[in-house]
């Protein structure tokens, strides 16, 4: 199935509910096929931004909506010719699969054979043709996501909206559904803003990712981008783990309780900050007596595929440090703890 697919840009959109500002004037451009995700914390704003896109919710007097060249800004929903799936799917319980599949085509008046035609192919996609001609209730909640799927493309929209779609299901199911998602996203390579607290899904769905936190952008970029330059400390902190370590910093070094620690070479980045951080996985066990740092273990946390160690009298702060492999230690272990070079982040 080839869909059209069309840029969006957002132009100082805000949005107040009863006097209470949610949203602050926000920029955004969504590129042509791209797949943007809006990740952060529930109530920062997510989904008043993706229904201000689909025509829901009226941006604030002065924001613009375009897709592509077209001011879509008065433009109600149904003509923006945008496909939408919310968390709850909001399926027709007395319709079949097909049915439901099939509803924005009769609402439409599409001919009946053009739309058979195309059910049957979204069918074949979402692996649903065998149970086309069953009632919602008899579906499992996977099978459930696909055909509100399904019902969102079969009208062929220039723009693909997903609010926490994987969200109600469990968490082992999530992951396969995710990675099928991938994979039809890339194929479909239609428009598609995806909404998300979860921040796996935010990794392997986006294109580009966009941080947001009390209604604001805190930082848009790369997956790789967000992880390893996070823009500030709210972007640090929601998006994976991450160590802070505090200090004096003299001579190219960061000294701390336990030891002293290389600054990275990039001096510019690294400025006069007292306090750094980094990534459980950006440092490794070391020879206590030339390890950076020393410090004695306060817990493990066994994770199967690597064991998360809590050290102690490192650093101000307890350090999480990840270590691969068959790694037991006891509590009270003295231990030696080296940084990867220029892993440390400076973060305002
Ligand atoms: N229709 C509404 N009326 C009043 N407040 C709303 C309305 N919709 C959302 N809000 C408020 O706007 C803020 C952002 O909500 P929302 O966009 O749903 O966040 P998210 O999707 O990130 O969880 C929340 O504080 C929410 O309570
Ligand atoms: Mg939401």
């Amino acid at each position: 199935m080839k869909l059209a697919s069309v840029p969006i840009t957002l132009t100082q959109c805000a949005k107040t509910f009863r006097g209470t500002r949610v949203l602050e004037p926000l920029d955004l451009q969504i590129g042509a096929g791209e797949t943007l995700v809006l990740l952060g914390p529930s109530g920062c704003g997510k989904t008043t931004t993706l229904r201000m896109i689909a025509g829901l919710e009226t941006p604030d007097a002065g924001g613009r909506i375009a897709f592509g060249d077209e001011d879509v800004t008065a433009l109600p929903i149904e003509k923006r010719q945008v496909g939408m799936v919310f968390q709850s799917y909001a399926l027709f319980p007395n319709l079949t699969v097909r049915g439901n599949i099939g509803y924005g085509l009769k609402i439409k008046r599409v001919p009946a054979e053009t739309a058979r035609q195309r059910v049957d192919e979204l069918l074949a996609m979402m692996r649903l043709t065998a149970h086309a001609d069953k009632p919602i209730d008899q579906l499992s909640g996977g099978q459930r996501q696909r055909v509100a799927l399904a019902r969102a493309l079969a009208v062929q929209p220039r723009v693909l909206l997903l609010d926490e779609p994987l969200t109600a299901l469990d968490a082992r199911l999530r992951d396969t559904l995710r990675s099928e998602m991938n994979t039809l996203l890339r194929e479909l390579g239609i428009t598609t803003v995806y909404v998300t607290h979860d921040q796996a899904e935010a990794m392997e769905l986006g294109d580009r990712i966009v941080v947001m936190s009390a209604g604001r952008i805190e930082q848009i970029g790369s997956p790789r981008e967000i992880y390893y330059r996070p823009a500030n400390r709210t972007v640090a902190q929601f998006v994976g783990t991450i160590n802070r370590l505090a200090g004096e910093q003299r001579d190219g070094m960061l000294t701390t309780a336990g030891g002293a620690v290389p600054l990275p070479s990039n001096r510019a980045r690294a400025s006069a900050a007292q306090e750094f951080f980094f990534r459980p996985e950006d440092a490794y066990l070391a020879d206590p007596a030339s390890a950076q740092l020393r410090g004695s273990i306060e817990s493990t946390a066994f994770l199967g595929e690597r064991t998360r160690l809590t050290i102690g009298g490192a650093a101000p702060d307890p350090l999480l440090v990840d270590v691969a492999g068959r790694v037991e230690l006891a509590r009270g272990t003295p231990v030696g703890i080296s940084i990867e070079r220029d892993a440390l982040i400076a973060l305002s």
